[in-house]
């Protein structure tokens, strides 16, 4: 059975000697976030104690693809794979009448700072941030349940800001705002790698409701229980949970904060949250993820790379793998790696991947026996299979993203594809040298 708990996972990982301990007291400010950008929150870190609180916080675990397969019981190259059939057939969710996410009820007046801390990350951040909460709505039908994870800057008391960038989901919270009613959520901490990475997966593409998707990567039905003051459901075994609203008609400045791409966001004007329950577990193990680190990225390449292997298998069927890379931000950048059948397919793929992803800027397209995985491998690919006036083109004044700088300059963005595939009618220029025995390195050392 895979752990669907964060406790079970942790439990799991330290016994294997894969979760590293904090025992050293660490400051909320800065110092929390230094250590987990040091691991760039690609190591499962958890801090026992942090200055002020009582309650440990974990961070880094999903911020690797082998352990984050790991935590779904698979191994690496199967992540794509399971990911997709996740989508297709996800499981749905179990409701109980009462879980260990109501240990604890805290509603009334409070104020979050003195129920757990709120950590400062980077240096010019305007304060004290939640980022890694994922929240949980309705669509404006009610029917629809959808995840996704929203950071949210603590304002005072039981007030925070929120910043949703997802046109979809705006315009739910504006359908709200139009007719004077506020907006529920539900917020959980303390969950395992597949519950973030199922909230990343598209509302807008798929619909689907992603607590079971992440059943379905988990296989096996996930608990929920039904809010305190709000009519929604979360996970019975998450740590702790907000509840609360997006109020209609009011807007407070929000930001500057250190962004996805490892640069500064503009300041803005963004809805309100006012917490109405708090629930926690008894001993509850609050959860981070430090900002634009591979924990933040990972999650939403892997998102990516199964929806952009669906689209270029429609017009290049023999393509074999896709990455979308950490150093890409985890959106402008792929290489695509296809079992060339005829000389156009590496730019076709380019152009396919292109259609399928606004974000994307420069697409690398290699043959079968070019490591990926390996950026060293893309590189050599590039160095002795292209030549620019004839395998790159560019496309320039096409769509971008809006979370790239050099695109908000000019408002459009110029794609860049790189046919690194070789001529086949040359393939025999382009045999790579090989040794023609096999060793086992730990024989020798
Ligand atoms: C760690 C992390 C933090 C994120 N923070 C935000 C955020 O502050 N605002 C936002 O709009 N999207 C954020 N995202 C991306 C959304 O969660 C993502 O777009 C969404 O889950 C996809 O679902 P959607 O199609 O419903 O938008 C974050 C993602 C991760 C993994």
């Amino acid at each position: 059975m895979n752990p669907t708990t964060l406790r079970a996972l942790l439990d799991n990982w330290e016994q294997r000697g894969l979760l590293a301990r904090v025992k050293k007291e660490v400051d909320p400010k800065y110092e929390l976030g230094a250590v987990i950008r040091h691991f760039n929150g690609a190591k499962p870190l958890l801090f026992e104690k942090l200055k002020g609180y009582n309650t440990p916080m974990v961070a880094g675990l999903g911020g690797d693809r082998g352990l984050m397969a790991d935590s779904m019981g698979i191994m690496e190259a199967e992540l794509i794979p399971k990911l997709i059939e996740a989508i297709v057939n996800p499981i749905p969710t179990r409701k109980l009448g009462t879980g260990p996410v109501h240990e604890n009820v805290v509603m009334g007046e409070f104020d979050l700072e003195d129920l757990f801390p709120i950590p400062t990350y980077h240096a010019e951040d305007s304060g004290q941030y939640y980022v890694a909460g994922v929240m949980v709505v309705k669509d404006i039908t009610g029917k629809k349940r959808y995840t996704s994870i929203r950071r949210m800057q603590f304002l005072e008391a039981n007030r925070t800001n929120i910043l949703i960038t997802s046109p979809e989901l705006f315009s739910q919270y504006e359908y709200f705002e139009e007719r004077n009613e506020p907006m529920e959520i539900a917020v959980m901490f303390g969950v395992v790698p597949a519950v973030i990475l199922s909230s990343q997966v598209s509302t807008h593409l798929y619909h689907t409701d992603k607590l079971d998707i992440a059943g379905a990567l988990l296989g096996q039905s996930l608990d929920v229980v039904q809010c305190k003051t709000v009519d929604l459901e979360v996970l019975a075994e998450a740590e702790i949970v907000f509840e609360g609203k997006m109020l209609p008609h009011i807007r407070e400045t929000e930001g500057p904060f250190g962004e996805l791409a490892g640069y500064y966001g503009t300041i803005s004007q963004q809805p309100i949250v006012e917490i109405t329950a708090v629930t926690y577990r008894n001993n509850a193990i609050n959860q981070t993820i430090f900002p634009s680190s591979y924990e933040e990225r990972l999650p939403m390449a892997l998102v990516r790379e199964a929806t952009l292997l669906g689209t270029v298998r429609q017009v290049v069927p023999k393509v074999k793998a896709v990455h979308i890379t950490m150093g890409g931000v985890a959106r402008y950048h792929a290489v695509i790696q296809i079992e060339k059948q005829s000389d156009g397919d590496g730019k076709q793929a380019a152009l396919a991947a292109f259609a399928s992803d606004k974000d994307l800027k420069h697409v690398v397209v290699v043959d079968e026996d070019v490591n990926i995985w390996n950026s060293d491998d893309v590189e050599w690919a590039i160095a002795t299979r292209v030549q620019a006036d004839q395998d790159i083109f560019i496309v320039p004044g096409a769509k971008g993203s809006p979370l790239e700088s050099s695109h908000n300059l000019r408002g459009v963005s110029a794609k860049m594809g790189i046919d690194a595939t070789y001529p086949l009618t040359h393939a025999k220029d382009f045999k790579r040298t090989s040794v023609p025995i096999k060793i086992d390195i730990a024989q020798y050392l």
